[in-house]
């Protein structure tokens, strides 16, 4: 089936939105781990890990349809946030930004009838909703702890990562 050349170029900069994320993240996580937060600096590499499995879905996608895919340019992430709880700040409102990005791309599957597009991103439309909800979760966390408890967030946040490694 064809995509139409719009449906084309909005799936390819997804891949590099969702290559953006997996960017930010990977730098969130260095910036955290200079920090001496490990615990937060593997979870921040993780959410990395899972970013670029979003954009391999994208491409993957692109490659089963029959549509070109064309990479496009990633641009450096921000850096020196300065403290965690502007870090998770910083992911929560990513998220939100990625949710937005989604819900275009389904808004415009919808207009062209275009019904495949539109079935593959249900995924996407839901891990949205689990990815904004642990990210806020996290920044509440933060929020409700201060800064002088963070290692308190590493401890929780550890669990948390344990249990989801052995599901
Ligand atoms: Fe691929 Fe966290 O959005």
């Amino acid at each position: 089936m064809n995509l139409s050349d719009t449906a084309n170029q909005k799936l390819n900069e997804q891949i590099a939105n969702e290559l953006g994320s997996y960017y930010l993240y990977l730098a969130m996580s260095c910036e955290l781990h200079d920090m001496g937060y490990k615990v937060l600096a593997s979870f921040f590499e993780r959410q990395a890990d899972e970013e670029r499995e979003h954009a391999m879905k994208f491409l993957e996608y692109l490659q089963e349809v029959g549509s070109p895919v064309r990479l496009a340019a990633i641009p450096a992430p921000k850096h020196d946030f300065g403290s965690p709880a502007k870090i998770v700040q910083a992911a929560l409102d990513n998220e939100l930004l990625v949710t937005r990005q989604i819900h275009e791309l389904a808004a415009l599957a919808d207009r062209e009838r275009d019904y495949p597009t539109r079935s593959f991103l249900t995924w996407f439309v839901d891990e949205q909703v689990e990815e904004v909800s642990s990210m806020r979760d996290l920044q509440q966390l933060m929020e409700r702890a201060g800064e002088q408890h963070i290692l308190l967030v590493e401890a929780r946040v550890a669990r948390q990562m344990e249990e989801k490694g052995k599901g």
